[in-house]
């Protein structure tokens, strides 16, 4: 094992069962890039408060700039027996330029060096996420254009409840997913502070301008609290939160597809390249991405419960229980991008039904559309809920629909039905007769679609 950076204190050598148990690298290297950044930038504020010399400073960052070289051109080298990452780049830097490496830590703690990597980690990561929600967003958006005026029933307690163009089922799913989108921004905002010159928790007693290490950072602001950035994990939180939300949503696209895609609906076909095959039923179009991805939530809510749990009986300042941050943040991380992927590719290759579609959304759940003709004429529409509703009980009884009905049957239900009754109860009718912007008529969903087509070509260049 390297030597901790802590041993003089101790006598003894660390027992392996102990030390190894509290070994962050083979998971924290994630953060090589960032902590190499972080000391950079960390050796020219030393160099500005008189610490380091002009020497040691520009061997110090020749050194970290040399290690982030190695690093990049062969990620597999960011490996060995250190603790954490932090040892390791401080052993590499000692290494390779002797005593000037052991003065980069002056002033500072791995407490706040720990906080301002994963700062900067979520800083550099999350626009990866939110390009891939782009990218969802514009399967849902494409498939929404070829969809075209087909029709399609909604549903609600997943029962038939009216009818709605395809399309606006389609842009459906892409409004939770800008959601997510603003959502991730938040986590990253949230994650724009330096905590660099708070020390292990009283602050540092050099004289950093830490206004000048945020900038070179890319901070716009620098912690408040010393103490509470000590221990601070709210960001990481938040991303695990908005993480767990997009997850959540992508679930519930998964399900939706799930359904429509099986034998019962039969509204879009899936693509054979986003299906797997029964090993023993030769008949099976099995959708294993959706289901996967619906699975998936669950364990990204699981880190952030769990995430919230580790948190919430800390002490103030740092405790090494904050080590538990980096794998559920890296494994959500992970997940949201895989998931994004496969969603977006399955989304992609579907192919729509129109005719199965168009078919259910026909019917009976036009009854509304019936309820309002008569409150078109005058009818109160409490009474003309009634009256419908009559008319459904009937019909369902004789196994027909409004489709089926002669005038002299409308009539019979009642005289304010005229021969244009047939005209307002259709489904497509039935859509364009809906006035509100967020509503199914054909204009507005045009619109929507356009609107959202414009947020994917203003939202590229985050
Ligand atoms: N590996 C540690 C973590 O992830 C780094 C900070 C260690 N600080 C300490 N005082 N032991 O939290």
């Amino acid at each position: 094992m390297s030597k901790p950076l802590w041993s003089g204190r101790f006598d003894s050598a660390p027992d392996p069962a102990a030390f190894d148990f509290g070994v962050s690298f083979p998971f924290d290297r994630r953060l090589f890039e960032d902590d190499v950044t972080g000391s950079l930038a960390w050796a020219d504020a030393l160099a500005r408060a008189g610490v380091l010399n002009a020497a040691d400073t520009i061997a110090i960052k020749q050194g970290l700039q040399a290690i982030l070289d190695a690093g990049r051109a062969d990620p597999s080298w960011v490996n060995g027996d250190d603790e954490d990452v932090h040892s390791f780049v401080e052993r590499q830097l000692v290494a390779r330029i002797g005593d000037a490496g052991r003065r980069l830590h002056t002033g500072r703690s791995r407490n706040e060096q720990v906080s301002v990597d994963l700062r900067l980690y979520l800083r550099r990561r999350i626009p990866r996420l939110q390009e891939k929600l782009r990218a969802t967003i514009a399967a849902f958006v494409n498939q929404a254009e070829q969809a075209g005026d087909a029709l399609m029933p909604s549903y609600t307690h997943m029962r038939r409840a009216m009818p709605v163009l395809v399309s606006h089922f389609l842009l459906s799913h892409a409004a939770p997913l800008r959601r997510d989108h603003d959502r991730l921004e938040a986590a990253r905002a949230e994650a724009d502070a330096l905590t660099l010159g708070s020390g292990a928790i009283a602050g540092t007693g050099y004289a950093i301008d830490t206004k000048f290490l945020a900038d070179a950072l890319g901070f716009s602001r620098v912690v408040t609290n010393s103490m509470d950035a000590s221990s601070d994990r709210d960001f990481a939180a938040t991303f695990l939160h908005a993480v767990s939300l997009s997850m959540v949503h992508l679930s519930r696209i998964a399900e939706d597809f799930i359904l429509m895609t099986g034998e019962e609906f039969g509204f879009f076909e899936l693509a054979d390249s986003s299906a797997t095959g029964s090993s023993m039923m030769p008949q099976k179009k099995n959708p294993d991405p959706l289901e996967l991805v619906r699975g998936k939530a669950g364990r990204a809510i699981g880190n952030l419960t769990g995430f919230l749990v580790t948190m919430k009986g800390l002490p103030t300042g740092y405790n090494k229980d904050l080590q538990e941050d980096k794998e559920p943040l890296f494994d959500a991380e992970d997940t949201l991008a895989v998931s994004l992927d496969a969603t977006a590719a399955v989304v992609r290759n579907l192919t729509l039904h129109p005719d199965r579609t168009g078919r259910a959304a026909s019917g009976l759940l036009l009854a509304t559309d019936v309820a309002d003709y008569l409150v078109s004429r005058g009818m109160p529409f409490r009474q003309a809920h009634e009256v419908v509703g009559a008319m459904v009980r009937r019909l369902l009884a004789e196994k027909r629909d409004f489709e089926s009905m002669s005038l002299e049957e409308w009539q019979r239900d009642s005289h304010l039905f005229g021969a244009d009754v047939k005209d307002h109860v259709t489904a497509a009718a039935s859509v364009k007769v809906r006035k509100t912007p967020q509503s199914t008529n054909p204009d507005a969903v045009r619109a929507a679609l356009d609107e959202t087509r414009n947020w994917l070509a203003g939202s590229t260049s985050l």
